[in-house]
């Protein structure tokens, strides 16, 4: 029995790695996150109260349950409010996870930690795992200095760096790009889209795959998951909006300096996936196949 203790258990991935676990009979989950348990599904596993920016709490938690491996997914993950919070940010996506390297080396414990493609440049995307990082923003910064920690930790340790996730969860604290996107086309609001930044958008359900494909395999190094299709910002939103049907004319291509954003987000990521591919064995689905998943959970609830 793999004993997982997940943080962040409420986030998008957090939810989709508890329906994975409980659907795995080999998996003793630890669900961890702040506040209440969103997840529909309450049995089958053990939730915690746990804000992993209390040391302390930390500590008796992770010492009651004595995990085998610990994914944290918890992170302020809004790249603005990390501007304008910049020691919120800190404390929560870099100290926590200088607290979990700690007690995954007094323990023994396999880390399996969650990181970005905000933590390069976008100057030369897609990029491989040993490509040079060059933060722009806070957050990207906050995550390449929590990424530096790990690799210098002498506990067993594997990064997974992710882009752009999206999918549908009970309950979620925050949106992404799919739903704002269908949300606001189905109202027929206007939308001003960024035609100067490349990504490859992450199925939510995979990159919850990768995380336990890393964990049952004992994966160490860093892997980089992503989905398998490279698209401009107006390119993904004008699938979305194709894919549902709704006015592409309410699309408008603008370039990213006209919008205010207090951070500023690289041009061109987007992921070579051939390490985790060969690796993990993930096999990512494609753009569409994502978006069919994500309709037919939205047709469920
Ligand atoms: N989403 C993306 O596009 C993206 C892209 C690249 C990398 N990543 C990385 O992937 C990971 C997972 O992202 P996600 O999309 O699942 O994010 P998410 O939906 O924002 O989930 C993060 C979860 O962590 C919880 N949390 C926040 N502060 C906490 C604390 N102090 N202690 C315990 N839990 C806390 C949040 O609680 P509340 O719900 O109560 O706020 C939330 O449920 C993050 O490490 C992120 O940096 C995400």
């Amino acid at each position: 029995m793999n004993k997982i203790l997940v943080t962040g258990s409420n986030g998008l991935l957090g939810q989709k790695i508890t329906d994975l676990a409980l659907a795995d009979n080999s998996i003793e989950l630890i669900a961890t996150s702040r506040g209440e348990n969103r997840h529909p599904v309450k049995n089958g596993y053990h939730y915690i109260d746990l804000d992993i920016v209390d040391p302390q709490r930390l500590r008796e938690t992770v010492a009651e349950y004595r995990p085998d491996v610990i994914i944290n997914t918890a992170a302020m993950t809004n790249v603005d409010a990390c501007e304008h919070d910049p020691e919120g940010c800190r404390k929560l996506n870099v100290e926590a996870v200088a607290s979990l390297v700690e007690l995954c080396e007094i323990y023994g414990i396999h880390l399996i930690h969650l990181s970005t493609d905000f933590i390069f440049d976008g100057k030369e995307g897609p990029y491989a795992e040993d490509a040079e990082p060059n933060p722009l923003s806070l957050y990207g910064q906050s995550k390449w200095d929590a990424e530096k920690i790990i690799q210098q930790s002498s506990c067993k340790w594997a990064i997974l760096r992710t882009i752009l996730v999206y999918g549908i969860v009970a309950d979620m604290s925050r949106s992404n790009i799919v739903l704002w996107a269908k949300g606001a086309l189905e109202k027929g609001q206007p939308l001003n889209v960024v035609n100067d930044q490349w990504r490859m958008p992450t199925l939510a359900e995979d990159l919850a795959q990768a995380c336990l494909l890393a964990a049952t395999q004992g994966a160490e190094g860093i892997f980089h998951i992503s989905g398998k299709d490279l698209f401009a910002i107006h390119e993904l939103v004008a699938a979305v909006a194709d894919f549902w049907g709704l006015d592409k004319s309410l699309i408008r291509e603008v370039s990213s300096s006209t919008l205010s954003q207090a951070a500023p987000r690289p041009a061109r990521t987007g992921f070579i996936l051939d390490k985790a591919r060969s690796v993990l064995g993930y096999n990512p689905h494609s753009f569409q196949e994502g978006l069919e998943l994500v309709d037919q959970q939205l047709r469920r609830q």
